[in-house]
């Protein structure tokens, strides 16, 4: 018998609070034309302060268990993709279990930048498929303006914060078919948070020089990020012997416009079958493909059978994709 790793919920939560390119208008020298044009970015949201990555986690993780009608005590490992910790330990997985009750979860982080929900999507179906596990809980999220320089303007009009959660539990017919995951260290100087961590702890310097916000050259990262998401999410479909016109669905990390505009190209693929949602959000980070897929559920964009396809590209650098047959009745 060959087990898979289906999805089988998906939930999200965004802060209320929405800052706006106008918005951004007023705190650096930038324009909604310009941030529209280059990104294809209108609003972001932003968490109050005071709240952290774990919160937005856990009432994803609350809502998904209510989808699916379980207690959070079923739950038997939360792994978490984030590069905004609450904090370096204990882990924001480990709060997650802690507030949302899941007593008998063990639970753990992966930094794997805007890569981190592929990458513990990835970890969490082999418990799945190894027969370890009958519920895992992978949530991507990050609260992006805890890191953002709000005087940068090459960064701020970029990111917003979201969470999102599925669950995945074992299947003979639906579920997670494939994953091509890659990395490449030497994309550290390109996008990094350069302070905080043993390299070089917190000091008046490290704060009086900014490295405690995010850096990105986007130049550099946009080069890389438009050949390797598109050729990633090509290669995942000719592996498994598909072409662009079998998916019902793509999803792709949500950074750049220009950069989905690439990668639909490579596929050959109608701009109907792709979900895009970086207009009202921006670049969530670890959240944004849960975050998508959670609404193209919601908005009925899903149907059981649907071939769906997920693509990613990250600080690392880091970039993937996963080819899954969808599972979930329409909600
Ligand atoms: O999710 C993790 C992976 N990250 C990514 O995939 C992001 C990849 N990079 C990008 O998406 C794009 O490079 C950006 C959106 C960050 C920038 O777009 P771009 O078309 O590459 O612009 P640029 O960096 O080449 O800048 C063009 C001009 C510059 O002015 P000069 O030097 O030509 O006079 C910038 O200073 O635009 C200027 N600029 C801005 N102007 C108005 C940069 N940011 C802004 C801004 N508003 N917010």
């Amino acid at each position: 018998m060959n087990l898979r790793a289906k999805i089988s919920a998906v939930a999200h939560y965004v802060p209320d609070k929405i800052l706006s390119n106008f918005d951004l208008e007023k705190m650096v020298d930038t324009s909604d034309e310009w941030i529209r044009s280059r990104t294809g970015i209108s609003e972001r949201r932003i968490l109050e302060d005071g709240k952290a990555t774990s919160d937005m986690g856990a009432e994803a993780v609350k809502r998904l268990c209510e989808q699916r009608g379980i207690s959070p005590k079923e739950i038997d490992l939360i792994i978490v993709g984030t590069v905004t910790p609450d904090m370096f330990f204990p882990s924001t997985g480990n709060l997650i279990q802690e507030k949302v009750g899941a007593k008998n979860a063990w639970s753990y982080d992966v930094a794997a930048a805007c890569s981190g929900f592929l990458y513990a999507l990835a970890s969490g179906a082999q418990y799945i498929t190894s027969g370890m596990h009958k519920k895992v809980v992978v949530v991507g999220g990050d609260k992006m303006s805890s890191i953002v320089n709000y005087q940068d303007r090459n960064t701020c009009v970029l990111f917003g914060d979201a969470a999102a959660a599925v669950l995945l539990e074992p299947d003979e017919e639906y579920g997670i078919m494939d994953f091509i995951l890659h990395s490449d260290g030497s994309g550290a100087e390109y996008l990094r948070m350069k302070a905080g961590g043993s390299l070089y702890p917190a000091s008046l310097e490290t704060v009086t020089q900014d490295w405690h916000f995010l850096y990105q050259d986007g130049k550099q990262v946009f080069k890389f990020a438009v050949t390797k998401m598109a050729e990633v999410s090509v290669k995942i479909l000719e592996k498994n012997g598909f072409h662009g016109d079998d998916l019902a669905l793509f999803v792709p990390h949500q950074a750049n416009l220009r950069i989905i505009d690439a990668a639909v190209k490579r596929l050959g693929i109608d701009y109907e079958k792709v979900m895009i949602n970086i207009n009202k959000y921006g670049n969530t980070t670890a959240a944004t493909i849960p975050l998508a897929l959670s609404e193209a559920y919601q908005q009925g964009k899903l149907e059981k059978g649907d071939l769906v396809l997920f693509a990613t590209f990250g600080g690392g650098f880091t970039w993937g994709s996963s080819l899954l047959r969808w599972g979930m009745d329409k909600p």
